[in-house]
């Protein structure tokens, strides 16, 4: 069966990027995005080049660089920032503007004191100017996840007629559900003149935990591209993650969609973001988190070494992770000791196991995790002969 494609639009670079204490200079910004380009992205967000020099510089760098991807950089719906925009990049094969307003009634009312006639007039000028730089032209509606969904779907005929390419629906604020974020994009597939023009676009907050949920519901819905960061890292609570997506996709092939991502990049992108941008990787986060495929309990471990598939749903070295771990603690049994003493040399036979098991676990009583050194201690001191 012939999948569709999901595009994968990286904004590390950009909403990323505006995570405090995660600034990043501009050699460090064009080893991630050579970086992406590599993994597959289909669409590098670079950066916002009117905000500074510094990230116009970028931009345009980046530009220069990039092979395969489309780079895009962000505007305002204002003139000046498109024309600073088409600038930076000037260098790119495939440049995309991304520009956009804010369509929910607290955006029109406070940040713009405005109204929804004027709202629309700023989008279709917005985008109008920007085609007369480039041809891919990317339109957001800033906060869509609140904004009411006739009124966006005014907002989004009206930007498709002045030529916008792809449609941008964020959820600024991380509110949706994941059922609503779907309907959303469902109601603008059925209810948009011309919407068969421009690709629908996923950009969705964490801030209820739901990034990555609502831009799946998005894609089941009809979304054909989805915004996210390495790690998840973004403005707050984070962006829909990157890896997370492309895994969740490959993982459930029944959907008939996947992404154009070298899954097996993804731990090694997501160590060097991490490392580039001094923000820790959680250890549980899904995929790419230093606990995603380590097994501490004796059920676990005991189905895990018999078989992988017990408790694991993707191979680790999918995601270039080498291996699964073992990792012995106070509620790790006999199985996991004999895996990792035989890892470590230790061929025990039952007898000696049930003996070495005991003097384990007055160990691992006392520590956190029993470590490779402390498995030749525990062996030494439990008084049996290992045969070498
Ligand atoms: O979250 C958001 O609405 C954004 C837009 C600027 C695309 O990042
Ligand atoms: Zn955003």
């Amino acid at each position: 069966m012939s999948k569709d494609i999901v595009q994968i639009f990286d904004t590390t670079l950009r909403d990323g990027e505006q995570v405090p204490g995660c600034k990043l200079d501009k050699e460090q910004k064009l080893v991630i995005a050579r970086r992406l380009d590599d993994l597959g992205v289909d669409i590098i967000e670079a950066g916002f080049p009117i905000s500074s020099p510094g990230d116009f510089n970028a931009v345009f760098e980046i530009a220069k660089i990039v092979k395969n991807a489309t780079v895009c950089g962000l505007t305002r719906a204002v003139k000046k920032d498109i024309e600073v925009a088409a600038e930076a990049l000037k260098p790119a094969k495939t440049p995309r503007i991304h520009t956009g307003i804010g369509t929910s009634d607290s955006h029109i009312r406070y940040k713009f004191n405005s109204n929804k006639e004027a709202i629309i007039e700023r989008a279709v000028s917005a985008v109008s100017y920007a085609k007369t730089f480039v041809e891919d032209v990317e339109f957001y509606a800033e906060d869509a996840g609140r904004t009411d969904n006739e009124f966006l779907a005014r907002v989004c005929e009206a930007v498709i007629k002045a030529g916008a390419t792809v449609l941008n629906i964020p959820d600024t604020t991380g509110y949706c559900l994941p059922e609503e974020y779907g309907a959303k994009i469902k109601y603008l597939k059925e209810n948009v003149t011309g919407i068969h023009k421009a690709v629908l676009s996923c950009h969705c907050h964490n801030d209820l935990g739901l990034a990555t949920a609502n831009s799946i519901a998005g894609v089941i819905n009809g979304a054909r591209q989805i915004e996210c960061t390495i790690n998840g890292i973004g403005e707050r609570a984070g962006n829909t993650s990157l890896e997370e997506v492309v895994m969740i996709l490959r993982q459930h092939p029944y959907l008939g969609i996947d992404t154009n991502i070298n899954s097996k990049l993804l731990y090694d992108t997501s160590q060097m973001v991490s490392d580039k941008m001094g923000m820790l990787v959680q250890p549980n986060k899904a995929i790419v988190g230093a606990n995603a495929f380590a097994h501490s309990s004796g059920i676990h471990q005991d189905g895990v070494i018999k078989n992988r598939e017990t408790y694991e749903i993707m191979d680790p070295a999918e995601v270039g992770v080498n291996e699964s771990s073992i990792v012995l603690t106070a509620r790790s049994g006999r199985a996991a000791l004999a895996y990792r003493a035989k890892k470590v040399g230790y061929e025990l036979t039952k007898v000696q196991l049930d003996i070495v098991y005991q003097e384990f676990l007055k160990y691992a009583d006392q520590q956190k995790e029993i470590v490779d050194g402390d498995i030749h201690e525990i062996i030494e001191s439990s008084n049996i002969k290992i045969e070498s």
